[in-house]
């Protein structure tokens, strides 16, 4: 059984029932416990939450998604929703075929997809092949990827899948310069940001720095004199009436990505899909340990200072700070809808195999899929998709049955 990323309501801390790490996995985690532990003593003895997380999950050759742990599907860490079944992919891919078509009036060759984010290229074969039924391939199909190991992982998948149409996929390093014109899809990108995380305290809001000692990664003491944690202004209004030790994150990581995003864009449709919630959820008094979640085989739980290197560290997306920056970015946000009803929207239930094609086993397995992406006590309302747009004003039919903008 595998676990898609982050179900909140498996948050403990089991350490006792994490499996053990093999010799050669423990080894590679001391080397980068050794590398983030120089990093605070360079700094003086402690370093952001955001410091700690970036190495532990991007330290060249040492973090989790640049080094080669297996990560995704049933042999690693968690499942991400286009690992589930290639009808997510697919119902995107009609979105994405929609909007080319309209920006390009008809000639969608004069466009591009760009993913941010790859995983395992799943999704990108998925899209293609969805696309090229449809009629409506781009010019490129170009992947933002920042981990060699996963960069190789995804050339791989779409050379066996659809290899006829590799010559359309680019791998990038880096965003593409100004006057992109396409569509950018990204499926649980901004989790993997790292976040900063504060804590409430009767002297005011305080940043949560991390320590080493004895031999340990440890959360830094509670300062007598903080210095203040300048948050967002939509979120100061949320935690200043939180009690003292209200512990949560800020993800200025994403607000920074959306800004940089909408640099490149000429005539654009941004889709994120991710598991969060608007402000006014996110940061609620309920939600008072916040939503930092990590994934060692199959295992949540909530301590990121197990295994560096060897497991995931996600937090949730504040929805309402990546509309907040698209806006501030002269982006539109044009939809916020849960991926049930996104999916929905787009016409999943169409691409579903008649039973007729299927042997039983499959029809319950492709029941079984559909169930897990839309269900709302599944991925189907945790997750959210949010469009952000430039120059693009037709309707988008991913958000035709439902639209929540009004919650952000
Ligand atoms: C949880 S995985 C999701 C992968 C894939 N989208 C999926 O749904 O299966 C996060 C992905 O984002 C990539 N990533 C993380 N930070 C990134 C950044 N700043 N720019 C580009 N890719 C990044 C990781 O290497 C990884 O491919």
């Amino acid at each position: 059984m595998t676990t898609p990323r982050s179900p909140e309501d498996s948050s403990h801390n089991p350490l006792f029932e994490l499996p053990e790490p093999d010799a050669d996995a423990q080894a590679h985690s001391e080397r980068l416990i050794a590398r983030i532990a120089e990093d605070i003593h360079a700094s003086g003895g402690r370093i952001s939450f955001a410091r700690y997380m970036e190495l532990a999950l991007f330290a060249p050759g040492l973090g989790y998604y640049s080094a080669g742990s297996q990560k995704f599907g049933e042999q690693g860490d968690f499942v991400t929703a286009p690992e589930i079944s290639p009808l997510f992919s697919r119902a995107l891919a009609r979105q994405i075929g929609e909007v080319l078509a309209e920006i390009t009036a008809g000639d969608v060759s004069d466009a591009d997809v760009l993913e941010v984010g790859g995983g395992t290229g799943t999704m990108a074969a998925e899209i293609l092949a969805e696309l090229e039924n449809q009629g409506k391939l781009p010019q490129r199909y170009l992947i933002l990827e920042l981990s060699a190991d996963l960069q190789a992982r995804q050339r791989e998948t779409l050379t066996a899948r659809v290899p006829h149409l590799i010559e359309r996929v680019q791998w990038l390093t880096e965003l593409p310069k100004a006057g992109f014109r396409g569509v950018v899809v990204a499926n649980e990108l901004l989790d993997a940001l790292p976040v900063h995380c504060f804590v409430t305290t009767d002297k005011g809001v305080q940043e949560r720095f991390v320590t080493f000692q004895k031999g340990r990664f440890q959360w830094g003491a509670i300062e007598e004199n903080p210095e203040a944690l300048p948050l967002p202004s939509h979120l100061s209004a949320f935690v200043a009436g939180m009690p003292s030790g209200y512990a949560s994150e800020i993800n200025t990581a994403a607000s920074g990505w959306v800004q940089s995003i909408a640099n490149c864009l000429d005539t654009a449709v941004v889709f994120l899909i991710d598991y969060g919630y608007a402000a006014h959820e996110y940061y609620h008094p309920r939600r008072n340990r916040g939503t930092l979640m990590c994934h060692y085989r199959h295992r949540a739980h909530d301590d990121p200072f197990v295994y560096p290197g060897l497991q995931d560290i996600t937090a949730h997306v504040d929805f309402t700070a990546i509309a907040e920056a698209a806006v501030a970015s002269a982006l539109e946000v044009r939809g916020y809808n849960t991926q049930g009803f996104f999916l929905l929207g787009c016409g999943i239930t169409e691409l579903v195999q008649p039973h007729e094609s299927l042997s039983e086993k499959q029809q319950i397995l492709q029941a079984q899929q559909m169930r897990t992406l839309t269900l709302p006590a599944e991925m189907g309302e945790r997750f959210k998709v949010i469009a952000l747009a430039r120059n693009y004003d037709a309707p988008l039919r991913g958000f035709t049955l439902q639209d929540l903008r009004h919650q952000l």
